[in-house]
């Protein structure tokens, strides 16, 4: 049996529903929610997931603004911009889009946004908040993934999840929501042995780790829900060959768009083993603009409702 296919978009899309009430609500007081997006440096990929977010913002009929800085940018002069924008009335949610470049020190910048701003979560006090169970900013990716799996009637309570990866942005913030909602955690990263043998334990499993197709069928319990949060582009034919056992339609998609993006997970394995999984694109991707679409609304409403 074909597994269930968690639909993101649509998920999204509720999700995006519910926030214009509250975005009305908000404007009828005279509030509009703003957010500033800011790409440092010209990765490609940022420069789509950037795009992606004020286009959102602007469907929603929130304000944003797009702050694009040249690569060479110091920390001195991104620490300068974020002092502004902290200062900004209009300015609800500031999110810098990660990775920045290697001179600047990531470690300075984000502890640098007012944590009342901070709609990436990524603040060390809001970190201690998920961390402490305290209402705080969550990331947004895992934010989307408990409502992928709450919304999808998927039980969490009491479930064997597996979290792949350990970043402070996805994999350690995953795990921390997954605790609250009263799963039995494992995080696995790099070093982890006998990588299989702890996934294949899992009830739910999120692979977060940033390496293309690593989950095979062999890492999947069959019936499990398998969430992947990964997306990485494949730019070359051999590569699309080596992941795919049917590499047609993959290479075609190739050929016409440069590159095809794929996720931690085999996307043909997954449809076999799983009980339930999230596609690459179209599952994990767009509840991480929705829950930074809730969250900086969350923000407006926090310091200025
Ligand atoms: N890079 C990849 N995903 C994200 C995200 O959710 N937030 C930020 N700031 N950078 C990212």
């Amino acid at each position: 049996m074909s597994a269930r296919v968690l639909n993101g978009n649509q998920i999204a899309d509720a999700i995006k529903e519910e926030l214009k009430q509250e975005i009305a609500a908000l404007k009828s007081r005279g509030i509009t929610p703003g957010l500033a997006a800011v790409l440092v440096g010209e990765n490609p990929a940022s420069q789509i997931y950037v795009r992606n977010k004020v286009r959102a913002c602007e469907l929603l009929g929130l304000y944003s603004e797009r702050i694009e800085l040249p690569t060479e940018t110091s920390t001195e002069a991104l620490l300068k911009l974020i002092g502004d924008l902290n200062a900004k009335d209009s300015i609800d949610g500031i999110l810098v889009q990660l990775p920045l470049p290697s001179q600047i020190d990531a470690k300075r910048v984000l502890p640098a946004i007012d944590p009342k701003k901070d709609v990436d979560g990524l603040h060390p006090v809001n970190a201690g908040k998920l961390m402490s169970g305290r209402p705080g900013m969550v990331p947004c990716t895992p934010a989307g993934v408990i409502q992928i799996l709450d919304r999808s009637q998927i039980p969490i309570r009491g479930a064997r999840a597996v979290v792949v990866g350990r970043s402070d942005m996805v994999g350690k913030p995953m795990a921390m929501l997954l605790l609250h909602q009263n799963a039995t955690v494992t995080i696995c990263h790099s070093q982890t042995r006998d990588l299989v043998a702890v996934t294949r334990e899992a009830d739910i499993l999120v692979a977060a780790m940033g390496k293309p197709a690593l989950i095979t069928k062999d890492f999947i319990k069959p019936g499990a829900t398998v969430i992947d949060v990964g997306t990485s582009r494949l730019t070359r034919a051999e590569e699309v060959r080596a992941i795919f056992h049917d590499s047609s339609g993959p290479l075609e998609r190739l050929q016409a768009k440069g590159f095809i993006l794929i996720g931690d997970v085999q996307p043909e394995d997954v449809k076999e083993a799983a009980g339930a999984y999230t596609p690459v694109p179209g599952g994990v991707g767009p509840l991480t603009i929705a829950m930074l679409m809730s969250n900086t609304v969350h923000a407006a409403r926090l310091r200025r409702g």
